[in-house]
């Protein structure tokens, strides 16, 4: 490299006019004036106007237009103001443009598969197997730096409260976050397995019993579920843990540290305390413990008002055990077709619920497939606790109660969207609080709301051994928009409790101890009362960037079937390999 660069591209004012500067970045764009030739040299830091023309570099003008989009080049010129009108307003550089006088080609560059800075239209794996161009993009190029920003800020913050930031082993034990474990065999230790961690749990509260008191480490994290537009396989949360604390000393650290971003990133002022809410009213309210509270349309219970009517479906609902809820869609009359009334069924029908009843409120009179079946106080009793006017739109179900919540649950965020409830610019920031211990299993049996290692409020202690279904903890989940953005809680430091609820959940001392023994062992020698929480990283990135998927704030993500497509990971391995680790595959080649 002859040419050494002396500005960024992003970089150079009319104050520098008259200067000379090397700039080194790619090619975007190549346009020839009759016989001038003009090129956006881009990088990092932005796009600079270079011009060839023959008076000023005869050398260099010979050869650009050869230049082709992303050769990466290195140019010496002069940097002169753009003659009046011709000035690009939406370029930092925009007031000036760099005259050649010579240049060096780096590397030509092949033409690459899309179009880098106008990529909505590619399809996703083209990008996703050419991921460094697409990073090239912008906006990528934004989301990243963003995210490095905002992961400094936090180290920072922690470090400012006397946090220690310490490293924890990928190659682990299972910890049981719910999700299935990503193994790795050992070859030294052979039929042994390490998992990765689905979170760093369980070291977490070992660093507390050595008394580290204030623990933090942006910890990645391994889980091998179904994946979402917010959920990654690999994924990153701010991880910590305190001792000596109770659940508000917790709560507030976290809310400290949203304040500070906010204040920094979308220049908020977050108002502290953060809203709180029960899980149990955020499941009556929303229907769901991780509500989207940017807007209203509360969900409304309504049974005691249909317990004995004439129409069966409603009746029978209550009458089995369920219950009926119903929405009012406020005003929204003149925005919903019947059409799109009709085919909130269906919709539904992905909940499992049987149909969506609905009425609208018109001028000349309530207007519904299923009014006729309504007493008149009934209907009454129903228009004055649903506070239905003119112009509304009242939506119903009934069934069991989780179909109940899940399905209006869904509806209500459809329609919030829908009906234009609330802007990009909206934030709502909440926890949810007052979890219940344990929740049934499809098959009945008592699974943690969160991991088995939350504590039960004191209180509560007693119905560990009668009543679990209605033990409750100190754990807590911070919802942004809509979406659990971390969770944690309270933990249990007393080896007697921590046996008791792997009872509860069936798990043998037999195998709490080969799984969990270490726990089990350290309680005993002096663990502190402790509690923390982790942040889901690349969700909180996601939501401040206002993106739809944590894949555009991750590097290099993986796709919805859990691949790279740019490594082309996972990828087979040689049979000796297999060999070493005791492995034999039992896939056909020729079924893959
Ligand atoms: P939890 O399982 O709730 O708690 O995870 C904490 C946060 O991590 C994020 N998250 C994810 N993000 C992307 N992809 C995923 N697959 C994924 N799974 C979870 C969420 C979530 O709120 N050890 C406990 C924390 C504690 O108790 O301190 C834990 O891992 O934003
Ligand atoms: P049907 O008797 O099945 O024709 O249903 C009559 C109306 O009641 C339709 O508008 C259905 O969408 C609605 N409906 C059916 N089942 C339910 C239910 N479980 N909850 C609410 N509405 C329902």
């Amino acid at each position: 490299m002859k040419l050494k660069r002396t500005h960024r591209c992003g970089e150079l004012r009319q104050e520098q006019a008259g200067t000379s500067t090397v700039l080194s970045g790619w090619v975007e764009n190549y346009r020839d004036h009759g016989g001038v030739a003009f090129i956006d040299l881009r990088d990092r830091w932005g796009i600079t106007q270079v011009v060839f023309d023959p008076e000023v570099g005869p050398e260099s003008h010979k050869i650009a237009h050869q230049l082709r989009s992303q050769d990466v080049i290195s140019i010496e010129g002069e940097v002169r103001v753009r003659p009046d009108g011709m000035e690009n307003g939406k370029l930092k550089t925009g007031g000036i443009e760099v005259y050649v006088k010579s240049h060096e080609i780096l590397n030509k560059s092949h033409t690459p598969p899309f179009d880098i800075e106008h990529h909505e239209a590619v399809n996703a794996e083209t990008r996703l197997k050419h991921r460094y161009l697409d990073l090239r993009s912008t906006h990528l190029q934004h989301a990243m730096i963003f995210r490095s920003k905002v992961t400094s800020l936090i180290r920072n913050y922690f470090q400012d409260k006397d946090f220690v930031d310490i490293e924890t082993p990928i190659l682990s034990r299972a910890t049981p976050e719910g999700a299935r474990d990503y193994l790795v065999p050992s070859r030294v230790n052979q039929g042994k397995f390490f998992a990765l961690p689905q979170s760093p749990q369980l070291y977490k509260q070992a660093l507390m019993i050595s008394g580290f008191d204030r623990y933090i480490q942006i910890a990645r994290c391994f889980r091998d579920e179904d994946l979402r537009a917010d959920r990654q396989p690999e994924f990153t949360q701010v991880d910590m843990e305190m001792s000596f604390v109770d659940r508000d000393d917790v709560m507030s650290m976290v809310e400290g540290l949203f304040a500070r971003i906010f204040k920094e990133f979308l220049n908020k002022d977050l108002k502290l305390p953060l809203a709180r809410m029960s899980y149990d009213q955020a499941m009556l309210d929303y229907g769901k413990d991780a509500p989207d509270l940017r807007f209203g349309l509360k969900i409304v219970e309504i049974s005691e008002i249909f317990a004995k009517t004439d129409f069966t479906v409603f009746r029978k609902a209550v009458e089995s055990g369920g219950c009926i809820r119903a929405i009012n869609l406020k005003g929204a009359s003149e925005k919903l077709s019947r059409k799109e009334l009709d085919e909130m069924t269906p919709f539904a029908k992905q909940f499992k619920a049987k149909g969506v009843a609905w009425i609208r409120m018109n001028e000349d009179g309530p207007q519904s497939p299923i009014i006729k079946f309504f007493s008149e106080d009934e209907a009454n009793a129903l228009y004055e606790k649903m506070g239905a006017e003119t112009g509304d739109v009242l939506i119903f179900l009934a069934d069991r109660e989780e179909v109940v919540c899940q399905s209006l649950a869904e509806l209500r965020l459809f329609f919030g969207k829908k009906l234009e409830l609330y802007t990009n610019d909206d934030v709502a920031l909440s926890w949810i609080i007052d979890f219940p211990m344990f929740e049934k299993d499809h098959s009945g049996n008592p699974t943690p709301l969160h991991h088995p290692f939350t504590a039960p409020k004191p209180e509560d202690a007693e119905k560990m051994d009668s009543d679990i279904y209605n033990v409750s903890t100190n754990a807590y989940d911070l919802v942004m928009n809509g979406c659990e953005v971390g969770g944690g809680s309270i933990r249990i430091h007393d080896q007697a409790t921590q046996k008791k609820v792997f009872d509860i959940l069936g798990i043998s001392d037999e195998e709490a101890k080969d799984k969990f023994g270490f726990l089990l062992d350290a309680l005993q020698y002096g663990a502190p009362p402790h509690g923390g929480l982790a942040l889901g990283l690349d969700r909180l990135i996601m939501l401040l960037l206002n993106e739809d998927s944590i894949r555009n704030v991750i590097a290099f993500p993986k796709t919805q079937k859990a691949t790279c497509l740019m490594t082309e990971s996972p990828g087979s391995v040689e049979e000796e390999q297999l060999d070493e680790l005791c492995i034999v595959s039992t896939v056909d080649e020729d079924d893959e």
